[in-house]
């Protein structure tokens, strides 16, 4: 079984400010620094990290060698990135004192995928091999499609959000890893109660993983339902720490540890991420986490 995260690779530059700037306002930032990122790249980082060997694929601008080069010292295996015309994807990130973040996209390479790479990409893969998915690159729609004839596992964070994803043929992804705003966006729901039930009916043959935060992680499976509370810690950026938690809890179920130990290991992974500055530069690798959780650092 090989697992394919095709995916983004965004060089971020992350800005500490004193709030989110505001429309109209001039705001001085306090620091800059430049990362690593993209939910794609951070999430083979993750899974990576926790021990599973991934294929990124993807295209990276004239700009991208520093993110191939993070690539490989991760060994992520890069056979299927391209190089294309142009620039590499960014993101511009605010941080406030609280760690929270916001984030503006410039797609760049990542909207550059034809169908001529993925069918290239895929050709590689075949059944019960795992594609994993986010947002933030062009035919998210055709993967799928794609994916789902060669009866491959569709594992999907549908961040950024947009509406149109709606309409990607969704009931062929096996497993959702969504946040509560996503979900809201999702389902039209407001609780996490609603949201879980609403996106249960809606794609019955799915696993739905909703992300709540400091509340924790919520399961609802085709036949489970496992609630996870979350660690307890001070965090500096939440930037990748959903990133995080896709790419633990992914390895944990493809390891073979049931469902409520990989979510656990998963919200102990991203909690580490989040006490750290950056994107990529914040995933923590298994011995952290091992020692996060044999300390007993939360509230499970
Ligand atoms: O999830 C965090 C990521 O979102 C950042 O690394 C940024 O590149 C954006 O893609």
């Amino acid at each position: 079984m090989k697992v394919l995260n095709f995916g983004s690779l965004n060089y971020d530059y992350t800005y500490r400010v004193s709030h989110m700037v505001r429309p109209g306002e001039t705001l001085a930032s306090e620091n800059l620094q430049t990362h690593c990122g993209g939910k794609g790249l951070n999430q083979s980082i993750a899974l990576a990290r926790a021990g599973v060997s991934v294929f990124h694929a993807g295209m990276a601008g004239e700009d991208g060698g520093r993110l191939l080069e993070v690539c490989r010292q991760e060994r992520i295996r890069t056979d299927f990135i391209r190089n294309c015309e142009g620039k590499s994807g960014h993101a511009v990130i605010q941080v406030t004192p609280s760690g929270e973040n916001c984030i503006l996209l410039y797609g760049g390479a990542n909207r550059k995928n034809s169908l001529e790479h993925i069918e290239n990409v895929l050709r590689s893969f075949g059944e019960g091999d795992i594609l994993l998915l986010q947002n933030e690159i062009n035919l998210v729609d055709e993967l799928i499609e794609r994916a789902f004839r060669k009866k491959m596992k569709i594992v999907l964070n549908p961040s950024p959000f947009e509406e149109k994803l709606l309409d990607y043929g969704l009931e062929r992804v096996d497993t959702f890893l969504i946040n509560e705003t996503e979900g809201r966006q999702m389902s039209g729901e407001k609780t996490p109660e609603k949201i879980l039930e609403r996106l249960r009916q809606t794609y019955p043959q799915s696993e739905i993983v909703l992300t709540l935060g400091e509340k924790g992680v919520c399961l609802g499976g085709r036949k489970e339902t496992v609630s996870v509370p979350a660690f307890c810690v001070k965090a500096v950026d939440t930037t990748a720490a959903g990133d995080t938690f896709t790419g633990y809890y992914l390895a944990g179920v493809l390891q073979g540890r049931g469902k409520k130990e990989s979510l656990r290991r998963a919200c102990a992974a991203s909690a580490l991420a989040v006490m750290k500055k950056g994107a990529a530069d914040s995933i923590p690798r298994t011995p952290d986490v091992d020692l996060f959780l044999d300390k007993g650092c939360g509230g499970v």
